[in-house]
Protein backbone atom coordinates (compact mmCIF):
# COMPACT_ATOMS: atom_id res chain seq x y z
CA UNK A 1 0.00 0.00 0.00
CA UNK A 2 0.61 3.64 -0.43
CA UNK A 3 1.97 5.90 2.37
CA UNK A 4 -0.78 7.53 3.97
CA UNK A 5 -1.00 10.93 3.88
CA UNK A 6 -3.10 12.00 7.50
CA UNK A 7 -3.47 15.79 7.74
CA UNK A 8 -3.09 17.07 10.96
CA UNK A 9 -4.88 19.83 13.25
CA UNK A 10 -4.30 20.06 16.74
CA UNK A 11 -6.36 23.60 16.92
CA UNK A 12 -7.01 25.05 20.24
CA UNK A 13 -7.40 23.97 24.11
CA UNK A 14 -7.20 20.26 24.79
CA UNK A 15 -6.57 19.73 21.08
CA UNK A 16 -2.62 19.39 20.74
CA UNK A 17 -3.21 17.13 23.78
CA UNK A 18 -5.70 14.57 22.52
CA UNK A 19 -4.10 14.75 19.32
CA UNK A 20 -0.89 13.81 20.44
CA UNK A 21 -1.71 11.10 22.22
CA UNK A 22 -3.81 10.17 18.73
CA UNK A 23 -0.88 10.17 16.57
CA UNK A 24 1.43 8.39 18.80
CA UNK A 25 -1.16 5.66 18.25
CA UNK A 26 -1.55 5.54 14.54
CA UNK A 27 2.55 5.78 14.25
CA UNK A 28 2.57 2.47 16.61
CA UNK A 29 -0.77 0.89 14.31
CA UNK A 30 1.92 1.20 11.22
CA UNK A 31 4.83 -0.16 12.75
CA UNK A 32 2.39 -3.25 14.31
CA UNK A 33 0.08 -3.78 11.15
CA UNK A 34 2.98 -3.13 8.40
CA UNK A 35 1.15 -0.08 6.43
CA UNK A 36 2.98 3.50 6.02
CA UNK A 37 1.66 6.77 7.23
CA UNK A 38 2.66 10.49 6.77
CA UNK A 39 1.49 13.35 8.59
CA UNK A 40 1.49 16.71 8.20
CA UNK A 41 0.59 19.06 10.39
CA UNK A 42 -1.42 22.51 9.47
CA UNK A 43 -2.91 25.67 11.52
CA UNK A 44 -6.64 26.04 11.81
CA UNK A 45 -9.28 27.32 14.38
CA UNK A 46 -7.99 30.88 17.17
CA UNK A 47 -4.40 29.52 16.53
CA UNK A 48 -4.84 30.06 13.13
CA UNK A 49 -6.43 33.75 13.65
CA UNK A 50 -3.80 34.56 16.13
CA UNK A 51 -1.30 33.46 12.82
CA UNK A 52 -3.05 34.70 10.00
CA UNK A 53 -6.20 36.47 10.89
CA UNK A 54 -8.62 33.91 9.46
CA UNK A 55 -9.80 30.58 11.08
CA UNK A 56 -9.34 28.38 7.89
CA UNK A 57 -6.30 29.87 5.81
CA UNK A 58 -6.35 28.61 2.59
CA UNK A 59 -2.87 26.25 2.96
CA UNK A 60 -5.01 24.54 5.50
CA UNK A 61 -7.40 23.57 3.61
CA UNK A 62 -4.87 22.34 0.29
CA UNK A 63 -3.52 20.34 2.81
CA UNK A 64 -6.64 18.84 3.81
CA UNK A 65 -8.02 18.52 0.23
CA UNK A 66 -4.87 16.53 -0.80
CA UNK A 67 -4.47 14.13 2.32
CA UNK A 68 -5.98 10.49 2.56
CA UNK A 69 -7.67 11.94 6.56
CA UNK A 70 -7.61 14.43 8.48
CA UNK A 71 -6.94 14.10 11.57
CA UNK A 72 -8.12 16.83 13.91
CA UNK A 73 -8.12 18.22 17.81
CA UNK A 74 -11.04 20.51 18.93
CA UNK A 75 -11.07 24.62 17.89
CA UNK A 76 -12.10 27.52 20.07
CA UNK A 77 -11.88 29.49 23.35
CA UNK A 78 -12.71 32.60 25.38
CA UNK A 79 -10.20 34.49 23.67
CA UNK A 80 -11.90 34.31 20.53
CA UNK A 81 -15.02 34.20 21.69
CA UNK A 82 -16.70 37.98 21.30
CA UNK A 83 -20.10 37.70 19.91
CA UNK A 84 -19.63 40.56 17.85
CA UNK A 85 -16.08 39.08 16.06
CA UNK A 86 -16.84 38.52 12.40
CA UNK A 87 -13.69 35.93 12.64
CA UNK A 88 -14.75 32.73 14.72
CA UNK A 89 -12.49 29.85 15.44
CA UNK A 90 -15.56 27.45 14.63
CA UNK A 91 -15.37 28.79 10.98
CA UNK A 92 -12.55 26.18 10.54
CA UNK A 93 -15.14 23.47 11.30
CA UNK A 94 -17.51 24.53 8.94
CA UNK A 95 -15.01 25.83 6.01
CA UNK A 96 -13.30 21.98 5.90
CA UNK A 97 -17.24 19.88 5.87
CA UNK A 98 -18.12 22.27 3.49
CA UNK A 99 -14.50 22.04 1.86
CA UNK A 100 -14.33 18.54 1.57
CA UNK A 101 -17.67 18.12 1.06
CA UNK A 102 -18.14 15.67 4.37
CA UNK A 103 -21.78 15.26 4.43
CA UNK A 104 -22.11 12.42 6.64
CA UNK A 105 -21.26 12.92 10.46
CA UNK A 106 -20.95 9.28 11.90
CA UNK A 107 -21.03 9.45 15.90
CA UNK A 108 -21.25 5.92 17.32
CA UNK A 109 -22.65 5.99 20.90
CA UNK A 110 -21.29 2.65 22.58
CA UNK A 111 -21.50 2.56 26.25
CA UNK A 112 -18.56 0.53 27.85
CA UNK A 113 -19.40 -2.34 30.40
CA UNK A 114 -17.12 -0.86 32.93
CA UNK A 115 -18.46 2.45 32.74
CA UNK A 116 -22.02 1.59 33.29
CA UNK A 117 -21.90 3.50 36.77
CA UNK A 118 -20.31 6.89 35.54
CA UNK A 119 -23.41 7.77 33.55
CA UNK A 120 -26.33 9.59 35.11
CA UNK A 121 -28.74 6.92 34.22
CA UNK A 122 -29.75 3.90 35.49
CA UNK A 123 -27.12 0.66 34.70
CA UNK A 124 -30.15 -1.40 33.06
CA UNK A 125 -31.04 1.45 30.93
CA UNK A 126 -27.60 1.34 29.45
CA UNK A 127 -26.73 -1.89 29.20
CA UNK A 128 -25.75 -2.89 25.65
CA UNK A 129 -26.21 0.45 24.37
CA UNK A 130 -24.82 0.61 20.62
CA UNK A 131 -26.52 3.68 18.18
CA UNK A 132 -24.53 5.02 15.26
CA UNK A 133 -25.86 8.61 14.75
CA UNK A 134 -25.38 9.56 10.96
CA UNK A 135 -26.16 13.59 11.05
CA UNK A 136 -25.96 15.45 7.69
CA UNK A 137 -23.45 18.03 8.57
CA UNK A 138 -23.24 20.16 5.01
CA UNK A 139 -26.66 21.58 4.98
CA UNK A 140 -29.49 22.83 7.07
CA UNK A 141 -29.46 25.69 9.16
CA UNK A 142 -25.48 25.87 9.56
CA UNK A 143 -25.39 27.07 5.90
CA UNK A 144 -28.38 28.36 4.97
CA UNK A 145 -28.96 31.84 3.31
CA UNK A 146 -30.65 34.45 4.36
CA UNK A 147 -28.41 34.34 7.78
CA UNK A 148 -28.49 37.68 9.25
CA UNK A 149 -29.30 40.58 11.82
CA UNK A 150 -31.09 43.30 10.46
CA UNK A 151 -32.99 46.25 11.41
CA UNK A 152 -36.95 45.42 10.97
CA UNK A 153 -40.17 47.31 11.64
CA UNK A 154 -39.97 46.63 15.22
CA UNK A 155 -36.24 47.45 16.02
CA UNK A 156 -33.78 44.59 15.90
CA UNK A 157 -34.83 41.29 14.03
CA UNK A 158 -32.18 38.20 13.26
CA UNK A 159 -33.10 35.63 10.40
CA UNK A 160 -31.76 32.26 9.90
CA UNK A 161 -32.63 29.48 6.94
CA UNK A 162 -33.43 26.12 7.03
CA UNK A 163 -32.97 24.64 3.28
CA UNK A 164 -32.30 21.02 1.98
CA UNK A 165 -32.59 20.01 -1.78
CA UNK A 166 -33.81 16.25 -2.05
CA UNK A 167 -30.31 15.25 -3.31
CA UNK A 168 -28.97 16.43 0.17
CA UNK A 169 -31.08 13.88 2.10
CA UNK A 170 -30.72 10.92 -0.69
CA UNK A 171 -26.67 10.98 -0.56
CA UNK A 172 -26.84 11.22 3.80
CA UNK A 173 -30.51 8.80 4.07
CA UNK A 174 -28.62 6.16 2.06
CA UNK A 175 -25.48 6.37 4.01
CA UNK A 176 -27.00 5.83 6.70
CA UNK A 177 -29.10 2.87 4.96
CA UNK A 178 -25.89 1.38 4.33
CA UNK A 179 -24.27 1.33 7.19
CA UNK A 180 -27.54 -0.10 8.76
CA UNK A 181 -26.81 -3.34 6.53
CA UNK A 182 -23.94 -3.94 8.50
CA UNK A 183 -25.57 -3.79 11.84
CA UNK A 184 -28.87 -4.69 12.96
CA UNK A 185 -30.34 -3.42 9.83
CA UNK A 186 -32.60 -0.60 11.54
CA UNK A 187 -33.04 3.11 10.54
CA UNK A 188 -34.55 5.86 12.62
CA UNK A 189 -34.84 9.01 10.80
CA UNK A 190 -35.33 11.81 13.05
CA UNK A 191 -37.34 14.98 11.93
CA UNK A 192 -39.88 17.75 12.90
CA UNK A 193 -42.03 17.27 9.95
CA UNK A 194 -45.48 18.24 11.77
CA UNK A 195 -44.14 21.97 11.78
CA UNK A 196 -41.27 22.34 9.43
CA UNK A 197 -41.45 21.84 5.93
CA UNK A 198 -37.71 20.44 5.05
CA UNK A 199 -38.68 17.45 7.57
CA UNK A 200 -41.62 16.89 5.49
CA UNK A 201 -39.25 16.95 2.36
CA UNK A 202 -36.76 14.33 4.23
CA UNK A 203 -39.29 11.91 5.71
CA UNK A 204 -40.87 11.44 2.09
CA UNK A 205 -36.93 11.06 0.68
CA UNK A 206 -36.14 8.84 3.13
CA UNK A 207 -39.21 6.64 2.47
CA UNK A 208 -38.21 6.21 -1.21
CA UNK A 209 -34.55 5.60 -0.40
CA UNK A 210 -35.64 2.78 2.21
CA UNK A 211 -37.57 0.86 -1.07
CA UNK A 212 -33.92 0.62 -2.13
CA UNK A 213 -33.47 -1.10 1.23
CA UNK A 214 -35.50 -4.12 1.75
CA UNK A 215 -33.56 -6.04 4.52
CA UNK A 216 -33.35 -2.38 6.65
CA UNK A 217 -36.14 -1.43 8.62
CA UNK A 218 -36.69 2.28 8.51
CA UNK A 219 -39.21 4.51 11.14
CA UNK A 220 -39.75 8.21 11.48
CA UNK A 221 -39.45 9.52 14.94
CA UNK A 222 -40.31 13.27 16.00
CA UNK A 223 -37.01 15.43 17.19
CA UNK A 224 -38.44 16.33 20.79
CA UNK A 225 -40.10 12.66 21.34
CA UNK A 226 -36.60 10.78 19.94
CA UNK A 227 -34.82 13.32 22.88
CA UNK A 228 -37.35 11.71 25.35
CA UNK A 229 -36.62 7.66 23.89
CA UNK A 230 -32.84 8.42 23.82
CA UNK A 231 -32.78 8.65 27.41
CA UNK A 232 -35.68 6.20 28.70
CA UNK A 233 -35.11 3.20 26.15
CA UNK A 234 -31.62 4.07 24.29
CA UNK A 235 -31.28 0.27 23.39
CA UNK A 236 -33.88 0.22 20.66
CA UNK A 237 -31.78 2.50 18.42
CA UNK A 238 -29.56 1.06 15.65
CA UNK A 239 -28.46 3.47 13.26
CA UNK A 240 -30.40 7.26 13.63
CA UNK A 241 -30.11 9.62 10.85
CA UNK A 242 -31.25 13.09 11.20
CA UNK A 243 -30.36 16.71 9.38
CA UNK A 244 -27.45 18.82 10.92
CA UNK A 245 -28.75 20.83 13.84
CA UNK A 246 -31.19 18.00 14.99
CA UNK A 247 -27.63 15.72 14.75
CA UNK A 248 -26.05 18.27 16.78
CA UNK A 249 -28.52 18.51 19.76
CA UNK A 250 -29.06 14.93 20.09
CA UNK A 251 -25.86 13.15 19.80
CA UNK A 252 -24.40 15.62 22.76
CA UNK A 253 -27.56 14.17 24.39
CA UNK A 254 -26.47 11.02 24.29
CA UNK A 255 -23.06 11.27 25.02
CA UNK A 256 -24.58 11.56 28.52
CA UNK A 257 -24.96 7.93 28.07
CA UNK A 258 -21.32 7.07 27.74
CA UNK A 259 -20.19 8.85 31.11
CA UNK A 260 -18.79 11.21 29.68
CA UNK A 261 -18.39 13.62 26.12
CA UNK A 262 -15.13 12.92 26.23
CA UNK A 263 -15.42 8.98 25.10
CA UNK A 264 -16.84 9.78 21.88
CA UNK A 265 -15.61 9.70 18.71
CA UNK A 266 -16.44 11.11 15.46
CA UNK A 267 -16.05 10.66 11.84
CA UNK A 268 -17.15 12.98 8.74
CA UNK A 269 -17.27 11.67 5.72
CA UNK A 270 -18.72 12.26 1.90
CA UNK A 271 -19.01 10.66 -1.21
CA UNK A 272 -14.77 11.40 -2.34
CA UNK A 273 -12.76 8.79 -2.82
CA UNK A 274 -8.60 9.02 -1.39
CA UNK A 275 -5.62 7.61 -2.83
CA UNK A 276 -6.24 4.26 -0.53
CA UNK A 277 -9.50 3.72 -2.24
CA UNK A 278 -11.33 4.40 0.68
CA UNK A 279 -13.27 7.53 1.48
CA UNK A 280 -11.50 10.76 2.52
CA UNK A 281 -12.79 11.55 6.04
CA UNK A 282 -12.42 13.99 8.48
CA UNK A 283 -11.94 12.65 12.04
CA UNK A 284 -12.05 13.96 15.79
CA UNK A 285 -13.75 13.75 19.47
CA UNK A 286 -16.81 15.17 19.64
CA UNK A 287 -15.40 16.99 22.89
CA UNK A 288 -14.55 20.99 22.59
CA UNK A 289 -11.17 22.19 23.22
CA UNK A 290 -11.59 22.44 27.20
CA UNK A 291 -10.14 25.56 27.54
CA UNK A 292 -10.48 25.05 31.68
CA UNK A 293 -8.41 22.30 31.60
CA UNK A 294 -5.78 22.69 28.71
CA UNK A 295 -2.09 22.17 28.98
CA UNK A 296 -2.77 20.35 32.46
CA UNK A 297 -2.27 16.60 31.36
CA UNK A 298 -6.03 16.59 32.51
CA UNK A 299 -7.73 15.57 29.13
CA UNK A 300 -9.02 12.28 28.05
CA UNK A 301 -8.03 11.15 25.21
CA UNK A 302 -9.98 8.28 24.48
CA UNK A 303 -12.32 10.10 21.99
CA UNK A 304 -9.50 11.01 19.83
CA UNK A 305 -7.78 7.38 20.28
CA UNK A 306 -11.33 6.16 19.09
CA UNK A 307 -11.89 8.50 16.19
CA UNK A 308 -8.35 7.45 15.38
CA UNK A 309 -9.47 3.88 14.97
CA UNK A 310 -12.14 5.50 12.95
CA UNK A 311 -9.79 6.80 10.38
CA UNK A 312 -7.89 3.26 10.34
CA UNK A 313 -11.03 1.52 9.15
CA UNK A 314 -12.88 4.14 6.90
CA UNK A 315 -10.01 6.19 5.29
CA UNK A 316 -6.84 3.26 5.54
CA UNK A 317 -8.77 0.19 5.16
CA UNK A 318 -7.11 -0.82 8.06
CA UNK A 319 -9.92 -2.42 10.21
CA UNK A 320 -7.84 -4.85 11.81
CA UNK A 321 -5.33 -2.07 13.43
CA UNK A 322 -8.78 0.32 14.60
CA UNK A 323 -10.01 -2.82 16.16
CA UNK A 324 -6.57 -3.39 17.61
CA UNK A 325 -7.06 0.24 18.90
CA UNK A 326 -10.92 0.05 20.33
CA UNK A 327 -9.98 -3.17 21.91
CA UNK A 328 -7.05 -1.74 23.73
CA UNK A 329 -9.37 0.56 25.30
CA UNK A 330 -11.65 -1.39 26.00
CA UNK A 331 -9.30 -3.27 28.46
CA UNK A 332 -7.70 -0.55 30.27
CA UNK A 333 -10.69 0.41 31.06
CA UNK A 334 -11.85 -2.68 32.59
CA UNK A 335 -8.75 -2.85 34.49
CA UNK A 336 -10.26 0.32 36.52
CA UNK A 337 -7.83 3.27 34.47
CA UNK A 338 -9.71 6.35 34.19
CA UNK A 339 -9.17 10.28 33.67
CA UNK A 340 -11.20 12.90 35.59
CA UNK A 341 -14.12 13.42 33.69
CA UNK A 342 -14.83 9.69 33.72
CA UNK A 343 -13.99 9.35 37.45
CA UNK A 344 -14.66 6.44 40.24
CA UNK A 345 -12.01 3.75 38.68
CA UNK A 346 -9.24 1.93 40.80
CA UNK A 347 -6.87 4.48 38.87
CA UNK A 348 -7.02 8.06 37.72
CA UNK A 349 -4.16 9.09 34.97
CA UNK A 350 -3.49 12.22 33.38
CA UNK A 351 -4.16 12.51 29.29
CA UNK A 352 -0.39 11.11 28.43
CA UNK A 353 -0.70 8.22 30.72
CA UNK A 354 -3.87 6.85 29.53
CA UNK A 355 -2.61 7.36 25.75
CA UNK A 356 0.71 5.48 26.90
CA UNK A 357 -1.62 2.85 28.82
CA UNK A 358 -3.72 1.96 25.70
CA UNK A 359 -0.48 1.50 23.49
CA UNK A 360 1.18 -0.82 26.02
CA UNK A 361 -2.37 -2.73 25.57
CA UNK A 362 -2.31 -2.57 22.14
CA UNK A 363 1.72 -4.29 22.29
CA UNK A 364 0.01 -7.30 24.21
CA UNK A 365 -3.13 -7.50 22.32
CA UNK A 366 -1.35 -7.56 18.60
CA UNK A 367 1.89 -9.35 19.71
C1 LIG B 1 -20.11 19.86 16.80
C2 LIG B 1 -19.95 21.25 17.36
C3 LIG B 1 -19.96 22.22 16.18
C4 LIG B 1 -21.31 22.10 15.51
C5 LIG B 1 -19.67 23.68 16.54
C6 LIG B 1 -18.41 23.84 17.34
C7 LIG B 1 -19.64 24.52 15.30
O1 LIG B 1 -20.94 21.53 18.29
O2 LIG B 1 -19.27 19.44 16.00
O3 LIG B 1 -21.07 19.18 17.19
O4 LIG B 1 -22.29 22.73 15.94
O5 LIG B 1 -21.40 21.39 14.52
MG1 LIG C 1 -22.16 19.87 18.78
Amino acid sequence: MERARVAVFAGDGIGPEVTHEACETLDLCARRFGFQIEFAEGCIGGAAIDREGTALPPASLELAVGSDAVLLGAVGGPRWDDPQSRIRPEQALLGLRRGLELFGNLRPIVVHPSLLDSAPLKADVLRDVDVLFVRELTGGVYFGQPSERRIGVDGREAVDTVVYSEQEVVRVVRLAFTLAQSRRKRVTSVDKANILATSRLWREVTHEVARDFPDVACEDVLVDAMAMHLLRRPRDFDVVVTENMFGDILTDEASVLTGSLGMLPSASVGDRSNRMGARLGLYEPVHGSAPDIAGRDLANPLGALLSAAMLLRHSLRQSEAALAVETAVGRVLQAGFRTADIGNGARTVGCREMGSVVRRQMETVAA
